[in-house]
This record gives structure tokens, C-alpha cells and sequence, in this order.
């Protein structure tokens, strides 16, 4: 039995696995696409304890919102999890290295939803050696809740500015046992830097521009259509998405004015960052990344649970020739030993309200 990979996962042999509900902010009511925000929307309610995980899983952050996630049920206790390689990224991932740790990102939600239901997810980790089954889960009576669960209907990569304010010692305490803090100005200015420039490389490489604009979904009927990917919503836009000022084409021209404001729009964003949070591993083995997957799911809980907010940005951990550089310069900076940095994400207070649309250019240019 295989699922499909959509924040709605469809069962083959009836029934859909949906998602529990969360709001829709960011959308104006009469533009909100209902269908892509469904699984938010709809309960857990299943029989199954391993439906009901799954459609807390499926929430889970993940490279450029693939989703690349497909689960077959087998039997009456166990998923096997696969990767769907038809998602991949080969410009901005080519070694399936993001995709990997988001696959990470999903189990560790499904054992948390699933201990959350009073089931242990008892999990191995790929069980034929290669990297495309991904997972055997099996799913047993008896487990302890974790209290991360409280985290995941607001769970949301935060695509805005942060405060311009230092995080509190108490949180960076609380948060210190799930990644590596920076919050020292001087490191805080050379990791700014880094990611600024970083930014600039993968939207000017044409590219890895072109695999980011492929996947953006203009206006409620795509993000419909494909809820996957990026999506550019909101009134605003679409106005001037049907005005001819935001098409593919123009987002691949960095003489538009569209182009450029997006580059205004992640200038400020990216700068205003008070800290880091860096996840690094001694190896760079699938294991490694699907661990990393595991540690970002529950460090993103945690911030969650302790009112900030967290921002993956991956570009200078990125693995092309264009960003080698920038690449060798974030591992110096930031892997301790020679670790290899495997998760890089903005960390500050941002806006509190779960931020439903997951490209920043919609809530700032509609505030334009
Ligand atoms: C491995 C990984 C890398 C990511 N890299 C970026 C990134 O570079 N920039 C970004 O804005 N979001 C990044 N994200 C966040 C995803 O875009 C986000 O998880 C996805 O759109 C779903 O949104 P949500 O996390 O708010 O549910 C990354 C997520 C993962 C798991």
C-alpha cells in the first residue's frame, strides 16, 4: 500500500490521511487555498495508529517543501518509509543530502505523534542498506508522551525579519541542549555575512535559481493544484502576478523589479538575526543525516515550545560549484574538528502567529 507524498496523503484502497488543523494566517480569508491547507484543518481521526502518526508526520519541515516522503503499510504494525527520488533536487541538493535530512525530520514527528498516541515507533533506520527505503517502523503499544509534542501544530519555519533583540539567557539555556547557539555579535556578523552572500550566489546562479522558480506555485490555483514547493500567495501578488509583474520569467531576470525586490526582501530578513542554531555531525553518512533530520524536528519543537522562532537557511551548506567557497568557509566557521555542518538556521523572536504561506515574499510585499 502506498501513500502519496501531498500534505494530504492519499491511501491507496481508500481513505486520505490528513493533517490537524492550524491556522491559516497569511492568507486573506477569501484567497486562502483551502485545499493545500486541508491537512492543517482535519484531525488525526483514524483508526489506525500508524494513519494517525503519518498525518502528524507529514507536517514535518523539509527541503524546498518537497515532501518527498512516500509510506507503505504493511501488515497491521509496521510503515516502511521510502524517498521518492522523482523529488529530488539536483542543483541546490545534489548528493540527496537536505532531502535525507528531511526524511529525518519526518520519522522523528511519526515517533513523536506516535508516543503522543501511546505507541512506541520502534525504528530502522534503512533496513536494505540503501538510501531510498529510508525506514522500518514498527508500531508497539506503550510509550511515554514526549512533551516536544505540544510543539507541532505551531511548528513553522519562519520566514520573516526577527526582532532586533537579543534572545533571552533562560532561552538560550533552554535551547543550548538541541543545537549549538551563536549568539556572540562578532561570530553573529560573520554567519550574517555568510548567508547574505550565499543568499546572493544561488539566486544569481541561474541554475539553482531555475530549480527554486520551477517549484514556485503562482497564485491559489497552483498552490492548489501542487501544495508542494513555493508558493507566492496572497492578494497582492496575484494582482501582480495577473498584472504580468511577478511570471516565472521575471523571477529569473535579476534586472526585474521583481527579482529585486525580492533581493530587498531576504536583505532584511537575513540581517536581521540576533543568533544562529547549527547542527553539526562527526561523519556525513546517510545515517549522520537522518540523525541531523531527527535533532532539527525536535530542536525546531523546542524553539516553538520557547516562543522563538527558527529559519532553516541552507545556502552555504550547500553542495555546488559555484557555492564551494562560501561552503568551506561556513564548515570552517561553524564545524567544530572538521564536523561536518549539516543545519544552519536563523534564531530570534519573530512574528508569533503560525506563518501558513511558506515564501516570504507574500506577507512582505502585501505589507509593500
Ligand atoms: C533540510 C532542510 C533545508 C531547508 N533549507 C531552507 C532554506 O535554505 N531556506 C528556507 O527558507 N527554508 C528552508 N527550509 C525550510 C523549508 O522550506 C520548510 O520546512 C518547508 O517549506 C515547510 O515549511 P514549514 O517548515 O514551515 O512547515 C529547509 C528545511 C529543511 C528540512
Amino acid at each position: 500500500m502506498t501513500l502519496s507524498r501531498r500534505k494530504a496523503i492519499a491511501l491507496i484502497g481508500g481513505g486520505t490521511v490528513l493533517a490537524a488543523s492550524a491556522s491559516a494566517a497569511g492568507f486573506v480569508a477569501t484567497r486562502t487555498p483551502h485545499r493545500a491547507l486541508e491537512p492543517w484543518r482535519l484531525a488525526g481521526g483514524y483508526a489506525d495508529p500508524r494513519q494517525r502518526a503519518l498525518s502528524y508526520a507529514l507536517l514535518a519541515p523539509n527541503a524546498h517543501n518537497r515532501q518527498p516522503w512516500v509510506a507503505e503499510l504493511i501488515g497491521v504494525d509496521r510503515i516502511r518509509l521510502h524517498r521518492d527520488p522523482a523529488l529530488n533536487l539536483p542543483e541546490t541538493d545534489p548528493f540527496d543530502r537536505q532531502l535525507t535530512i528531511s526524511m529525518g525530520c519526518f520519522v522523528e514527528l511519526l515517533k513523536i505523534a506516535a508516543a503522543q498516541d501511546g505507541y512506541t515507533a520502534q525504528i530502522t533506520p534503512f533496513p536494505e542498506g540503501g538510501d531510498l527505503i529510508v525506514a522500518d517502523i514498527v508500531f508497539s503499544q506503550g510509550a511515554a508522551r514526549d512533551s516536544l509534542a505540544d510543539g507541532i501544530m505551531d511548528r513553522r519555519s519562519c520566514k520573516e525579519p526577527f526582532e532586533d533583540r537579543a534572545i533571552a539567557p533562560d532561552l538560550v539555556a533552554a535551547i543550548e541542549p538541541y543545537a549549538d547557539v551563536i549568539t556572540d555579535p562578532a561570530l553573529v556578523a560573520q554567519v550574517k555575512d555568510l548567508t547574505w552572500k550565499a543568499w546572493v550566489v544561488e539566486a544569481t546562479t541561474q541554475s539553482t535559481m531555475k530549480e527554486s522558480v520551477d517549484l514556485m506555485r503562482f497564485g491559489k490555483a497552483q498552490i492548489n493544484a501542487s501544495p508542494d514547493g513555493i508558493d507566492l500567495g496572497g492578494p497582492f501578488l496575484e494582482a501582480l502576478m495577473l498584472a504580468g509583474q511577478i511570471t516565472p520569467e521575471t523571477q529569473m531576470d535579476p534586472n526585474s523589479r521583481s527579482f529585486q525586490t525580492g533581493v530587498e526582501i531576504y536583505r532584511e530578513m537575513l540581517h536581521a538575526t540576533p543568533a544562529y542554531a547549527v547542527l553539526t555531525t562527526k561523519g556525513n553518512t546517510r545515517l549522520d543525516q537522518l540523525e541531523v533530520g531527527r535533532r532539527w524536528l525536535r530542536l525546531n519543537l523546542a524553539t516553538t515550545l520557547a516562543g522563538l522562532q527558527l529559519h532553516p537557511i541552507s545556502q552555504c551548506l550547500q553542495e555546488y560549484r559555484e557555492m564551494s567557497a562560501l561552503f568551506e568557509q561556513a564548515q570552517a566557521l561553524m564545524g567544530r574538528d572538521g564536523d561536518t555542518v549539516q543545519m544552519l538556521g536563523r534564531l530570534g523572536y519573530g512574528p508569533q502567529t503560525p506563518q501558513t504561506p511558506r515564501w516570504p515574499l507574500d506577507a512582505k510585499l502585501t505589507n509593500a
